[in-house]
C-alpha cells in the first residue's frame, strides 16, 4: 500500500474498461468461483463467528456496509479507518502499516526488515519479534496491522519490495510469515498477510486510467507449489486479514478474482478471516463483493480518490437494496471482519488510536482529507518500546551473514586499528527521517523506502557502535578514498557499501521501488570505492547493507579483501549488533535467504523487470518453479554464494541423524473433513429505511458514509422488481457448495500438514569458538517420477543454542505429506508421486554443503562425500 499519492489523471471517472479482462499469453485462464464460501466452517474459530453472527444479526443496513470500507484517504488517523456501529459497541477499526514497524509515529521501534528476519533462521526470533511488533501495535491502537509481507517472494531480483518478505524461498518466506503471524494475533492485534499474488514487480503494479496494472500469468502448479505456500501456513497459523495484490492473476485483477479469493483462499485454503483491497486496489462494487473482497481499503474509488466517491459504503447500501448483492455476502463479509475483531479479543479494553499517521504534531485535522475538518489532539506520543530493542538488537545480530573470512581477519581483536570507509557507516547528516518513507539512500541503510518504513526513534549507527566501544578508528565519511587516510601496515579498513529499493510511489537514484537503474551493483559507486580501500590497504573488510542480492564480483577476489559481511537491513539496531559479531562477542549466525549470483546473467530472463508495453504489461511466469536456488541448480550454474551459505567464527560438523516414519503415507491424501455448519444468514433484503440519511447528521464533506438519500434508497429498493438485472458473470450462482478435496480446514486438507517423517541430527562445535548453527533440511524427490520437480527444495531449518567449543545438540526437524508432494494439476490434488520412492532426504548448513542423507526406504541416514548438488 501507499500514502501519497500522485495522479497524472486528466478528467472523468471511466471504469468500465478495466471491468473487461484483456488478453494474456494464450493458455492463462481467470475462471469464475461462486458464490463467496461462508466463514465460520471450521472449529478454531466457531465461537468467534456464534458472536459475530449474532451481532449481525441485529445490525442495519447501514452499520454493516459502514464496517466493509474505510471512511475514505485521509479520512482519520490511521493509514485506514473503517466505518463504525458504535449502536452495537463497534467501533471505527484502525488499520496500519507496515511489516517492520509502525509507520509514520513517534516512541516505536523500527524493527529490523523481513529479509533480515530470514537470514537467522531462528524460528523463535521469528516469533519473538513477531510478539513485541504486536504490542507496539496494540499499545498504539492499532487494529489491524500490515503485516507480514509474503508476497513478493523475490523472484525477481530487481524487484523494488522483496525485503518486506523473508526471503527466495517458500518455505522460508512461509515460517517468518507464519510465526510473525503467531506472535503478532499473540497480543490481540489482526495480522494481514499481504499480498495475493505473485506482485513480484513494483513498476505497472497499479491500474490506472492510463493502463490496467500488470498481469502475473502463472500456472496452477507454480502458484501453489511457490507462491501460495507461504499465504497456506499463514492461513493454517489463523489469520486474520489477507491483503489482495495490486496486479492481476492471468489477467483478472487479483482484487475482484473470484477463482482466487472465493476458490483458493476462501475455500481451498478454508481461510476463516477477512479480504481487504491494496490502497486504491478496489476497481468495483458489485463484482468485487461477489468475487469474495469482504473491506475496500482505504474506501475511495480508485480512479480519482479524496473527492468523497466510493464503490462500497452508500453504494454497497444501494446495490443490497436494489439486490444486485445478495444479503447474505454483505452479512458474510461483516461476520468474518466482527469474527476477526472478537477472534482476537478485541471486544475487551483493546486501546482506541493515540498517533496520527498523517502529522507528526501534537494537534492537528481530525480528517485532513476534508476540505473543511474539526481540530483536535492527534497524536499522544505513547511510548510502546518497552525493551524492544532487544529483540530488534537480537535479530540484527543473528542475522549478520559472513560470506568470506580468510586469514583469521575477523573478529577483530580490541586493539585493532580501524580506518572507516563508506556513508553507510554514519547516519544520514540531513537527519535519519528526513526522508518521507524513508525515500532516499543516504546514510546507514537500515531498512528500504515505502509504506514498509517506519521512522526511526533512533538510529544506532555502525560509527556509534564503534564509538561505544572506544574502538581506535578514523572515520571518512565519504564514497570515494579520500588521499589523507594514510595506510599503515597494521591497518584494517572497514568498508560499509548498500544496496536500496522499495515502492513504487517513490524513485530515488532512479529507482522507481525496483533496481531499475542500480541493477545489481552496489549504490554509489560502491565497487569502486572497496576497490581502491583494496589497493591501498592490505586487510580489508566489507559491511553490505542491502534489500537483496547484489553483484560482488568486482572485488571479492582481490587479496587483500579478507572478509564480507552482509548485515541485511538491521533497522534502527545497526551499530551494536554489528559490533558483536565484528568484535567476536558472538559468532556470526545468519544464512543468506537468496542467491549471490556472479552476473544478473545468471537468472533467467523471464525474471526481468517487464518494461512498458501498450495496453496491460504482460509478466509470464515461464521459468515456472525454477526461481533462485531451484534454477541456479537446473541449470547447473555455481552462483557466488549458495543459499543458505553463511560462516560462523567456529565449525560444526552434522552426524547421528536419524530418520523416523510417523504417518505412513497415501498417494492421495485421506478425505478431507466435511465443511461444519456456518451461520444462518437471512436472504431477505431489509427496508430502504436502513439506509436513510439519519436527520440533522453533521457531514463532513468527502467522508465516507453508507447512507443514501431516502428517494435514492427508495428508488434502489423499487429496481428489485425490474426488468434490468445486474450482468452477473458466467459461472455466477449463489448456492453454497462443498468445497475442493484438497481443504478442509485453515490452510487446506488437515492430513497435509501430517508428519510422515520425523528427523534428529546431531550438530557438534567442531571448532574453538562458541556459536549457532542452522540445520536446513532439503527434499530430493525420488528418481523416475513422471513430474519435474526441483533438484532439492528446502523443506525445514532449525537453529540450535549457542553451542561452546566441542559441545553437540540434537535438533529436530520434520517432513509433512504435504512436503513430500507435488500440487497435480488435473487431480487438483496434492499428490505423493511415488508412495515406495525413496526421497533424499538432505540436511547440512547451506544448500551448497549437504552432507548427510537420509533415505525414506530403509529410513536410514548416511554421511556422504557429496551432496546433490
Ligand atoms: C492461470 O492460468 C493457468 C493456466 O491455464 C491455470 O492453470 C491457473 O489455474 C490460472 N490461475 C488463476 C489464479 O486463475
Ligand atoms: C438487538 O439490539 C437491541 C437494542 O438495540 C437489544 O435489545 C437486542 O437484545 C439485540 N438483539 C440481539 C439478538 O443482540
Ligand atoms: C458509520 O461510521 C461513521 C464513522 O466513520 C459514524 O459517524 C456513523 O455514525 C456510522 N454509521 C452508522 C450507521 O453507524
Ligand atoms: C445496484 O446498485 C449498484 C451500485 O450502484 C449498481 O452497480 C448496480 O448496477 C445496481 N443494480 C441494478 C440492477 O441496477
Ligand atoms: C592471506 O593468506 C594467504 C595464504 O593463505 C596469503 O597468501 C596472503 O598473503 C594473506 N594475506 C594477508 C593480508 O595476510
Ligand atoms: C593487539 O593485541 C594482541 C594481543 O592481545 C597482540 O598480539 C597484537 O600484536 C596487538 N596488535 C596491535 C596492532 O597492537
Ligand atoms: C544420536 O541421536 C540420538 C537421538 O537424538 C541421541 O539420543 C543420541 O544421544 C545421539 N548420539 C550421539 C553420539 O550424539
Ligand atoms: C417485488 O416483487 C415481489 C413479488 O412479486 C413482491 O412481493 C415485492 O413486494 C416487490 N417489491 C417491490 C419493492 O416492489
Amino acid at each position: 500500500m501507499f500514502s501519497l499519492i500522485l495522479l497524472s489523471v486528466s478528467s472523468g471517472v471511466a471504469g468500465a474498461a478495466v471491468d473487461k479482462r484483456i488478453p494474456v499469453p494464450a493458455g492463462y485462464v481467470a475462471p469464475s468461483y461462486y458464490p463467496t464460501p461462508h466463514g465460520g466452517w471450521t472449529p478454531d474459530w466457531s465461537e468467534s463467528y456464534h458472536k459475530a453472527s449474532l451481532l449481525v444479526s441485529n445490525m442495519t443496513l447501514a452499520e454493516k456496509t459502514n464496517i466493509t470500507a474505510g471512511s475514505g484517504l485521509f479520512m482519520g488517523r490511521c493509514v485506514g479507518n473503517t466505518g463504525s456501529a458504535l449502536r452495537v459497541g463497534i467501533p471505527q477499526l484502525c488499520l496500519q502499516d507496515g511489516p517492520l514497524g509502525l509507520r509514520n509515529s513517534d516512541h516505536i521501534t523500527a524493527f529490523p526488515a523481513g529479509i533480515t528476519v530470514g537470514a537467522t533462521w531462528d524460528k523463535d526470533l521469528m516469533f519473538r519479534r513477531g510478539v513485541a511488533m504486536g504490542e507496539e501495535f496494540r499499545g498504539k491502537g492499532v487494529n489491524i496491522h500490515l503485516g507480514p509481507s509474503v508476497g513478493p517472494l523475490g523472484r525477481k531480483p530487481r524487484g523494488g519490495r522483496n525485503w518486506e518478505g523473508f526471503g527466495s524461498d517458500p518455505v522460508l518466506q512461509a515460517f517468518g510469515g507464519a510465526l510473525s503471524i503467531e506472535g503478532i494475533q499473540s497480543v490481540g492485534v489482526i495480522a494481514t498477510m499481504k499480498h495475493l499474488i505473485a506482485n513480484e514487480q513494483e513498476q505497472y503494479r497499479m491500474y490506472s486510467l492510463a493502463q490496467p496494472g500488470m498481469s502475473s500469468n502463472v500456472d496452477d502448479r507454480t502458484l501453489h507449489e511457490l507462491y501460495l505456500w507461504p499465504f497456506a501456513e499463514g492461513v493454517r497459523s489463523g489469520v486474520g486479514a489477507v491483503m489482495m495484490a495490486y496486479n492481476a492473476i492471468n489477467g483478472s485483477a487479483c482484487s475482484q478474482n473470484s477463482y482466487l479469493i472465493n476458490g483458493i483462499l476462501k475455500d481451498e485454503l478454508g481461510f476463516q478471516g477477512f479480504v481487504m483491497s491494496d490502497w486504491l486496489a478496489q476497481l468495483s462494487g458489485v463484482a468485487s463483493a461477489l468475487s469474495g473482497l469482504d473491506m475496500s481499503m482505504p474506501g475511495d474509488v480508485y480512479i480519482i480518490p479524496l473527492l468523497g466517491n466510493t464503490y462500497w459504503m452508500s453504494e454497497y447500501s444501494r446495490s443490497i437494496l436494489n439486490g444486485s448483492i445478495p444479503v447474505d455476502r454483505l452479512d458474510d463479509s461483516v461476520t468474518r471482519i466482527l469474527a476477526a475483531y472478537f477472534q482476537m479479543g478485541q471486544d475487551r479494553n483493546y486501546p482506541r488510536p493515540n498517533f496520527d499517521t498523517n502529522t507528526q504534531d501534537a494537534e492537528g485535522p481530525l480528517y485532513p482529507g476534508a476540505l473543511i475538518s474539526p481540530r483536535g489532539i492527534v497524536n499522544e506520543f505513547v511510548n510502546v518500546q518497552a525493551n524492544h530493542a532487544e529483540v530488534a538488537r537480537e535479530v540484527a545480530r543473528d542475522a549478520i551473514t559472513l560470506l568470506k573470512n580468510i586469514n583469521g581477519s575477523l573478529p577483530l581483536s580490541r586493539n585493532s586499528t580501524l580506518k572507516i570507509f563508506g556513508t553507510d557507516a554514519e547516519k544520514n547528516p540531513d537527519g535519519i527521517n528526513s526522508c518521507a518513507d524513508q525515500g532516499c539512500n543516504k546514510g546507514t541503510l537500515g531498512m528500504g523506502w515505502g509504506s514498509g518504513s517506519a521512522r526511526y526513534p533512533y538510529l544506532d549507527s555502525p560509527i556509534d557502535g564503534l564509538k561505544s566501544r572506544s574502538a581506535n578508528f578514523r572515520f571518512f565519511n565519504t564514497d570515494s578514498l579520500p588521499s589523507n587516510s594514510n595506510p599503515a601496515p597494521g591497518d584494517t579498513a572497514i568498508v560499509f557499501v548498500s544496496a536500496d529499493s522499495g515502492e513504487n510511489y517513490i524513485t530515488v537514484e532512479n529507482n522507481p521501488g525496483d533496481r531499475t537503474s542500480a541493477n545489481l551493483n552496489l549504490w554509489h559507486n560502491g565497487d569502486k570505492l572497496v576497490q581502491d580501500v583494496a589497493a591501498a590497504y592490505s586487510n580489508v573488510i566489507v559491511v553490505v547493507h542491502t534489500v537483496g542480492p547484489v553483484l560482488l564480483e568486482a572485488w571479492h577476489d582481490l587479496p587483500s579483501v579478507n572478509a564480507v559481511l552482509f548485515a541485511h537491513l538491521p533497522g534502527q539496531e545497526a551499530g551494536d549488533s554489528l559490533m558483536q559479531i565484528l568484535y567476536g562477542d558472538v559468532s556470526p549466525s545468519g544464512h543468506l535467504p537468496y542467491t549471490i549470483p556472479t552476473s544478473e546473467s545468471n537468472y533467467p530472463s523471464s525474471v526481468s523487470l517487464v518494461s512498458f508495453q501498450v495496453g496491460q504489461p504482460q509478466d509470464t511466469f515461464t521459468e515456472g518453479l525454477y526461481i533462485d536456488y531451484r534454477h541456479f541448480h537446473a541449470a547447473n550454474i555455481t552462483p557466488r554464494y549458495a543459499f543458505g551459505h553463511g560462516l560462523s567464527y567456529t565449525t560444526f560438523a552434522f552426524s547421528n541423524a536419524t530418520i523416523t516414519p510417523v504417518t505412513p503415507l497415501t498417494a492421495t491424501p485421506p478425505p478431507r473433513p466435511a465443511k461444519g455448519s456456518t451461520p444462518t444468514y437471512y436472504t431477505t433484503i431489509p427496508p430502504a429505511s436502513e439506509a436513510y440519511w439519519p436527520a440533522n447528521f453533521p457531514r463532513i464533506w468527502r467522508y465516507l458514509y453508507p447512507w443514501l438519500e431516502k428517494p435514492d434508497a427508495d428508488r434502489a429498493a423499487a429496481a428489485v422488481n425490474s426488468s434490468t438485472k445486474y450482468p452477473y458473470p458466467p459461472g455466477y450462482s449463489t448456492t453454497q457448495t462443498a468445497g475442493p478435496a484438497s481443504g478442509g480446514a485453515q490452510g487446506g486438507n488437515p492430513a497435509l500438514f501430517n508428519t510422515a517423517y520425523r528427523l534428529t541430527v546431531t550438530v557438534t562445535n567442531t571448532g574453538t569458538a562458541p556459536g549457532k548453527a542452522v540445520a536446513q533440511l532439503y527434499v530430493q524427490f525420488p528418481a523416475g517420477i513422471p513430474v519435474d520437480t526441483p533438484t532439492i527444495q528446502l523443506r525445514d531449518f532449525a537453529k540450535s543454542a549457542t553451542l561452546a567449543a566441542g559441545e553437540s545438540a540434537a535438533l529436530e526437524l520434520r517432513l509433512t505429506r504435504k512436503d513430500l508432494s507435488v500440487w497435480d494439476v488435473a487431480a487438483q490434488n496434492w499428490v505423493v508421486p511415488d508412495v515406495q520412492g525413496d526421497y533424499g532426504v538432505w540436511v547440512g548448513g547451506s544448500s551448497d554443503a549437504l552432507r548427510v542423507r537420509c533415505g525414506t526406504v530403509g529410513a536410514a541416514c548416511e554421511e556422504r562425500g557429496e551432496g546433490p548438488v
